[in-house]
């Protein structure tokens, strides 16, 4: 087993502005052909552990091991001890001592992740937990990259859910000098304080904006980017009864495109048409939904090259 270090990634609090620049340029190089033929996985091996479903992540961190010369084992929601009552620190004691890196998806708790991390031999990736999905804004920054050559001063509208993707957007895109982040939330369904209170102070020293309102009105135009998520995050359900009516104001149609006639689409996907974005937007010229959906493979790659560096990087 390598003893050198390894490099945790559950929070884009985990990562410095160098960490994260060089992420999302390192996922641009891999998505433009220009990363080189490096196989810096070569005899190691990635757990993917996934407790719910997942189409792109879970395949994005495979594909992306396999890519880099890795091997993969992988779990699916009734494959561990945890479920006959092991604890999440000795999980992570065992496994580091049989992996390199795991990739997890667990929709709860951050803190078993936390328990995971908690040795210094197997890099932990947090593929979506209920508060924050890190590697899912390391691909859409991968994207604006790719699409406009930069992040910073870009002007981005977030209509939906404050979920798990939208705070890591937050977290994010807020240490881009001049970004714009403007997001309209659902009443009561909007980013937590917490968020929001660190995305803010990182704009302060950035120079990001980031403004949350809960309707639609007054919205500025011309927006370079409009980007929005499934109504249902991971296909849960909302205890509201009425919470449909509540988000029907923040559905991307058509006529949103009048006030910001440049703007390209981005989801994170799955989509449901219809429902939070009109069949015409997601699948109409300006949306880079599907771009954005492979980026995940490359971003992945980076990710797995960054958290176990190759001996002499
Ligand atoms: N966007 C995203 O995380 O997709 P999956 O749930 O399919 O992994």
């Amino acid at each position: 087993m390598d003893p050198r270090p390894v490099r945790h990634l559950i929070s884009l609090d985990d990562l410095t502005d160098a960490d994260l620049r060089h992420l999302v340029e390192r996922g641009a190089q891999f998505s433009a052909g220009t990363a080189g033929p490096a196989r810096p996985l070569e005899g190691r091996v990635a757990g993917i552990y996934f407790a719910k479903t997942s189409t792109r992540t879970r395949t994005a961190f495979s594909a992306g091991t396999l890519r880099l010369g890795g091997s993969i084992v992988t779990y699916g929601p009734g494959d561990l001890q945890t479920n006959t009552g092991e604890t999440s620190e000795d999980t992570g004691r065992i496994l580091s001592r049989m992996l390199d890196v795991l990739v997890a998806r667990t929709a709860g708790d951050p803190a078993e992740m936390r328990a995971w991390a908690d040795q210094r031999r197997m890099a932990v990736v947090n593929a979506m937990s209920a508060d924050e999905h890190p590697t899912q804004a390391l691909t859409d920054l991968t994207t604006l990259l790719r699409h406009f050559g930069r992040v910073d001063g870009l002007r981005i509208l977030y209509l939906g859910e404050g979920n798990n993707t939208a705070a890591s957007l937050a977290l994010a895109l807020t240490r881009y000098p001049d970004v714009e982040f403007e997001l309209r939330t659902p009443p009561g369904y909007g980013l937590t304080e917490p968020v929001l209170t660190a995305a803010r102070a990182q704009a302060a020293r950035t120079g990001a904006r980031l403004r949350e309102r809960h309707d639609m009105a007054a919205l500025p135009d011309g927006f370079d980017v409009i980007y929005t998520t499934r109504w249902q995050t991971t296909g849960t359900t909302k205890p509201d009864p009425g919470w449909r009516d509540v988000f029907a104001p923040f559905h991307v149609g058509l006529g949103l495109w009048d006030t910001s006639p440049k703007a390209v689409f981005m989801h994170d996907l799955p989509a449901h048409r219809g429902e939070e974005v009109a069949a015409e937007v997601l699948d109409g010229p300006r949306s880079i939904a599907f771009e954005q959906a492979e980026n995940k493979l490359h971003s992945a790659m980076a990710v797995l090259e960054w958290c176990r560096p190759a001996a002499g990087s």
